[in-house]
């Protein structure tokens, strides 16, 4: 017979189809070390408020002990009459430490409060793992940035040749969207430090149990102030969820830019042997897959985000039983990223640029038009002007097949008076570069201090 934690209203047990429905040890058997945990604080505040003996406290912090060893070395595991981790962990303490006394320790709890806890504790370690391991990609796009010192490359807006930009300050512009990934982790912990533990099913103990030794013992910064939202509300968890989502999509961003750079056509980037993958049929292939695969978890950490979204919306307080929905997207999100992460960084670490290709394109494109124009504007011509004179120079070498440093002064003059033989100062890829050395911008000289900021924040976090 199944050993139900509600026995005494039912005549029968549970259907073996509701049993099947209901189960969640397949998942949440993950939690099982926090759950014992959260078992030592409650043994201990049950015994602060008078209701279990010194030595009954001891011999449940025992048995409890002994459980967490028994669960670490796998022996003891869930049997499918195990509901959830509670379920199963309740029937290991009783079989370590007898009925009588095992029997105690449910006094003042929920399963409510307890997996709104141990949500927390687990996420809260997750976030700071998975956080390190991104901090693994920036700290391989810096040391990317910094070895390919002042090369250029062509920057590219609606994927057009736009303006010529340093590649490490395009390498860097995909660090730092991962550094406030990072950041938001780090946000989100202030407001996940708070325990729901002693928030009971929904209205709070009646035991004089103290919440905020729970608390304390498992590492928050106190308790919950509300026990409706300790147990009902799952917002904590979601708000990680976006940022593992979010941090998905930041990878997926530089995935495509590595899956562009690595065709024939771009032909930046090799990527190498032991981060991409050849064709069981094509000999010659070499395929990005690491970038690929970034780009398709992406979808399915966003995936993971609205499927916990959903099901919160639309959900009354308090707990129902729709928020056992919560642990498997972020549960997948954590694995995606734990698998995931590495393997980007070791991609990112290990690319080698064609920079002679990338300099070779930097000012094609017409890309130092802009350059034309401001160069006028600096001559006292007003920006109007010196868009359409900078725009006729391109329409000229777009008529006639050639560059913008072509153009003879002739050429210049006949286009404008204002356009002197000194505009060729600025017709280079590396006069353009050092031109735009507002702080923020891609000359060499800010971009070296940027990339120590990068560095430091890295640091820092
Ligand atoms: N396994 C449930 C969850 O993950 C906790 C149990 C609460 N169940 C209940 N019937 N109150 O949310």
């Amino acid at each position: 017979p199944r050993l139900s934690l509600w026995g005494g209203r039912f005549a029968s047990g549970p259907s073996d189809a509701l049993a099947a429905l209901s189960l969640s040890t397949h998942f949440d058997w993950r939690l099982a070390t926090h759950d014992i945990a959260g078992s030592v604080a409650h043994a201990r505040v049950l015994h602060a408020a008078g209701l279990l003996t010194d030595d009954e406290r001891d011999g449940m912090v025992d048995a409890l002990g002994r459980l967490r060893d028994d669960v670490v070395s796998g022996a003891f595991t869930p049997v499918p009459a195990d509901e959830d981790v509670h379920t199963a962990l309740e029937r290991g303490l009783i079989e370590r430490a007898g009925v009588d006394l095992g029997g105690k320790l449910r006094a003042g709890r929920s399963r409510n409060d307890q997996i709104a806890t141990l949500i927390r504790v687990y996420l809260r370690e997750q976030a700071r793992a998975v956080s390190a391991l991104l901090l693994d990609v920036v700290d391989a796009l810096v040391a990317q940035a910094h070895a390919v010192g002042e090369a250029p490359m062509p920057g590219r807006t609606h994927l057009q040749h736009a303006q010529p930009v340093l590649l490490a300050h395009h390498l860097l512009a995909h660090a730092w969207p991962m550094l406030r990934d990072v950041e938001r982790w780090v946000d989100w912990d202030a407001r996940a430090a708070r325990s729901p533990y002693g928030s009971g099913a929904l209205a709070g103990s009646s035991l004089g149990l103290d919440p905020a030794a729970v608390a304390a013992e498992l590492g928050f910064d106190g308790p919950t102030e509300n026990s409706i939202d300790g147990t009902a509300s799952r917002d904590v968890v979601a708000e990680f969820a976006f940022v593992a989502a979010m941090t998905g999509v930041d990878l997926s961003r530089l995935a495509e830019d590595v899956i562009l750079w690595a065709t024939k056509e771009f032909g930046f980037v090799r990527l190498d042997d032991a981060f991409s993958t050849g064709s069981s049929i094509m000999p010659q292939k070499k395929n990005p897959d690491v970038a690929e695969l970034a780009r398709g978890k992406a979808g399915r950490l966003v995936g993971d985000l609205t499927g916990l979204l959903t099901t919160l919306k639309g959900l009354p307080l308090a707990y129902n039983r729709d928020l056992q929905e919560d642990k498997e997207p972020v549960f997948d999100q954590v694995d995606t990223l734990t698998v995931l992460l590495p393997a980007f960084a070791g991609m990112v670490a290990t690319m080698r640029f064609d920079v002679g290709r990338m300099a070779e394109l930097a000012p094609q494109g017409f890309s130092l038009a802009t350059d034309i124009a401001e160069w006028l504007v600096r001559e006292g011509v007003p920006f109007r002007v010196a868009h359409e004179v900078a725009g006729a120079c391109v329409r000229e070498c777009e008529e006639r097949g050639t560059e913008l440093w072509d153009l003879s002064d002739d050429d210049l003059a006949q286009i404008s008076p204002h356009l002197t033989p000194q505009v060729r100062t600025v017709l280079t890829v590396e006069g353009s570069l050092a031109s735009r050395s507002a702080y923020g911008g891609t000359a060499p000289v800010r971009v070296r201090e940027q990339l120590e900021r990068a560095r430091a924040r890295a640091g820092e976090l």
